[in-house]
């Protein structure tokens, strides 16, 4: 019989091997509460905290989706950050409640929300986990009356039955669970990879036309608009987290709007609504004095959270009031130097030729996520 005479040294190899193989895998699996989920181009990592559970993702989206937890059945999540409309609500200026109840602000969309430090336009929450109990709890939005009855609706729908239990470790459904896995599904509606990142991050020289790279160039230059909305060295989330007066809430507050907003029916086709004549078959506009109402120090009043620009080409109509409807309007607010401000001004004439302007509206269109822009469909 012939005995392999690499047989004493191969086996100690393969053990080797394998073992190298194992503690390769245990380090590279992901924790369990980790979703596997692969952050696209441009975007920074997920801290600990940021990142959605998997188990509770599923039955985050169906919280989301779910219309039975409005008082009157009627309202869910979705319907005001709606999955086509850019996760926002393309036809309303500001966002439209419960029996048709408008709210005074914009409903924002929720892309990259997982990194955002507050929540809300003017910041007064900090947990995304705790946030979604305001909209379940306001008389605009989803009136419930009470935390308690909304967890003993949701404990008394066979649907729901195991589902809690299944995701939290055998804890069933009370406030926390309901907030987290409302949490964990928006934590993935994340967008990146779009053409911008591809150019910039991904070094493909052919990814933007020269006229969004000259767009790109007004951008971070002449029109200091990364001042606010920042690009980092490896990523780039388009906000710095911070308040600032533009004048749009001071404008509005001091009645100096045009008290006429332009609503788009079809693509290019808008109409002009005049405010009073809105009021006749809605409640008048509560005043809005943003970032004060949070912090009461008075250099904060009507100032409001920057927000992020993925997707902008989807999330319109602009600002916490959305009072600006399209892209060309916004550039043509920053190229007057926004609003006057109690007779300050904020943000400065920027004197931006037409091509400029022209160009900036491109560049941001090119932060578009693709996926993202095959789902919108506002006039389906
Ligand atoms: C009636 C429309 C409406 C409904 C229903 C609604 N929202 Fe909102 N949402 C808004 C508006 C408007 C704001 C901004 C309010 C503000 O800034 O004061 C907002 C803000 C948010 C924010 C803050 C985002 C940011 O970037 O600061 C999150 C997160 C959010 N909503 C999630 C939810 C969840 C989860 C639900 C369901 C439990 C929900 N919303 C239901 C209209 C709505
Ligand atoms: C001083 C900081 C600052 C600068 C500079 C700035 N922005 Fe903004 N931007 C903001 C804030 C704050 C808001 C929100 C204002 C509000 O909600 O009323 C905003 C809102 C926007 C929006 C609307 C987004 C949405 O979802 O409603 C767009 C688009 C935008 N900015 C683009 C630009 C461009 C383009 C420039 C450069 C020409 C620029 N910004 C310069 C702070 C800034």
């Amino acid at each position: 019989m012939r005995i392999n005479r690499h047989l004493p040294l191969a086996v100690p190899i393969c053990i080797s091997f394998f073992s190298v193989l194992l503690v390769g895998y245990i380090f590279s699996k992901p924790a369990s509460s980790d979703i596997e989920i692969a952050i696209p181009l441009g975007l920074p990592p997920l801290e600990a905290h940021q990142r959605p559970v998997k188990r509770q993702v599923e039955l985050g989206r169906k919280l989301f989706f779910d219309r039975r937890l409005a008082f009157n059945n009627t309202n869910s999540c979705a319907m005001c950050h709606i999955e086509t409309q850019g996760l926002t609500s393309n036809q309303s200026a500001t966002a439209i409640g419960m029996e048709g109840r408008s709210l005074n602000r914009n409903a924002p969309a929720l892309y990259n929300v997982a990194y955002e430090k507050t929540l809300f336009h003017d910041g007064r929450e900090t947990d995304l986990a705790q946030q979604a109990w305001s909209p379940l709890l306001s008389s605009l939005e989803m009136a419930n009356p009470s935390i308690g009855s909304v967890v003993d609706r949701i404990r008394g729908l066979e649907d729901y039955k195991g589902l809690f239990e299944t995701a939290f470790d055998e804890r069933g459904v009370s406030m926390e669970t309901i907030g987290a896995a409302l949490a964990s599904y928006q934590r993935t509606l994340l967008a990146g990879n779009s053409r911008f990142d591809q150019w910039y991050y991904g070094k493909k020289a052919g990814a933007l036309s020269d006229d969004e790279k000259h767009g790109f160039e007004v951008f971070a230059g002449k029109g200091s608009c990364a001042t606010c909305h920042t690009i980092g060295e490896k990523s780039a989330l388009f906000t710095d987290g911070n308040f600032y007066v533009t004048g749009i809430g001071y404008h509005t507050a001091i009645g100096a709007g045009s008290r006429v907003s332009k609503v788009q029916l079809a693509p290019g086709e808008f109409v002009e609504i005049k405010h009073e004549d809105m009021e006749t078959y809605s409640a008048p506009r509560l005043n809005d004095i943003g970032r004060f109402a949070v912090t009461l120090d008075p250099k904060d009043r009507w100032s409001y959270k920057t927000p992020g620009l993925r997707n902008v080409e989807l999330t319109f109509p602009y600002m916490h009031d959305g009072s600006l409807s399209t892209l060309e309007d916004v550039v043509e607010f920053y190229d007057k130097g926004g609003y006057e401000h109690d007779g300050d001004r904020v943000l400065q004439p920027l004197g931006l030729t037409a091509k400029e302007k022209a160009d900036l509206v491109a560049f941001l269109k090119s932060l578009t996520t693709a996926e993202d822009k095959a789902k919108h469909s506002p006039y389906r």
